[in-house]
């Protein structure tokens, strides 16, 4: 298969992870005889730098004429502490995921059994944990209207959700909870936002559709709860897109890395996929971030955009094997070896 992919490194320690993907991708095209063509782009602050736009059209039509798109890490130090910048690197993430369409944002949250005791959490209550998080990601308070006014001593952000936006992501969590353990969980405020009781109402009337998945009603602040205590006990969440950010974080602590975790995002035409971490700007040159996640991401583009299972699987295998043999960054070695970034990537390759 030949297959595009548009290639957003971004900023911080993206680049470095990304290159690590790149080549795990490519020696598994190498073994299962595909032809990936890579489209780089310019993305977050280095787009800025390069362009004055944290998205540019350009980057945004080499995004719509690939399969899929991989995606690094945004945002920089420099516009963290400046609260009046008037272009932040955010902004083009926020931008292309509007643009690009992707409504939905999967973020699977499972644990590694040879990492089991890195987490902070207790063993006996994350073992199995194997949760997947349907976030809702072009709508809500991150896309609703903002601003000052009293002469800049008053400030607001509004939430706002159309019925049609709760359903589509909906579906995608019915859907995907079928194909699991068909049990939902829809996490809300209910008790206090009214786009949370358009939520609630929503999911309700979609429940006789699909009679087989059991559906929970839960309140954010006690998912937040719950989701450390007993992570077991769900399955498939959604969610509206601030809680869907918060809680994803949260969930990471699982896994006992947030450099492990991948995501999707995806909508009726384009898929991107990235890593849930940020630009960890602190690590950016240095070469000890962790590749996992971005190489999972991977995996899952494999299988979700391309549908090579295989594929998929291969990449999962050769990282949970480095994992065993303890190849692995700072993050997660211990009082072990810490191996680089690119020594990480390499290992994958030679192993593949
Ligand atoms: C994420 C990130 C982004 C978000 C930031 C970088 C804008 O935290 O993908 O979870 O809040 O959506
Ligand atoms: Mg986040």
């Amino acid at each position: 298969m030949k297959l595009t992919i548009a290639l957003l490194a971004g900023d911080g320690i993206g680049p470095e992870v990304i290159a690590q993907a790149v080549k795990v991708c490519d020696a598994v095209a190498d073994k299962f005889n595909h032809e990936i063509i890579w489209k780089p782009a310019l993305t977050g602050a280095a787009a800025i730098d390069a362009v004055g736009d944290p998205y540019p059209d350009e980057t945004h039509e080499i995004c719509l004429n690939a399969d899929a798109v991989l995606f690094g890490a945004i945002g920089h130090p420099k516009y963290d502490n400046d609260p009046s910048a008037k272009v932040r690197p955010e902004q083009g993430l926020l931008k292309m995921r509007k643009k690009l369409g992707l409504f939905a944002n999967i973020r699977p949250t499972f644990t590694f059994p040879s990492l089991i005791d890195n987490s902070p959490l207790k063993r006996e209550r994350i073992e199995g944990t194997d949760l997947v998080f349907l976030r809702e990601l072009t709508g809500g308070i991150y896309f609703g209207e903002k601003g000052r006014k009293d002469g800049g001593e008053t400030a607001y952000d509004t939430c706002t959700y159309t019925r049609e936006e709760v359903i589509r992501l909906a579906k995608k969590g019915f859907e995907l909870a079928m194909t699991r353990t068909k049990k939902l969980c829809c996490v809300d405020k209910a008790n206090v936002l009214e786009t949370s009781r358009l939520w609630r109402e929503t999911v309700q009337a979609m429940e006789k559709d699909y009679p087989e998945v059991t559906v929970s009603y839960e309140f954010v602040d006690a998912v937040a709860m719950r989701l450390v205590q007993w992570p077991n006990s769900y399955d498939v969440l959604i969610t509206e897109n601030l809680f869907g950010d918060i809680l994803t974080d949260e969930a990471s602590v699982i896994s006992g890395s947030m450099g492990l975790m991948p995501s999707a995002s995806v909508g009726e035409e384009n898929a991107l996929y990235e890593p849930i971490h940020g630009s960890y700007p602190q690590a950016a040159g240095k070469d000890i971030a962790n590749p996992l996640a971005t190489i999972l991401s991977a995996a899952m583009m494999f299988e979700d955009t391309f549908k090579l299972k295989e594929e998929a699987e291969a990449i999962r295998n050769v990282v949970n094997k480095s994992l065993e043999h303890g190849i692995v960054t700072e993050d997660l070695s211990g009082k072990n070896k810490a191996y680089k970034t690119s020594e990480v990537g390499n290992w994958l390759v030679e192993n593949l």
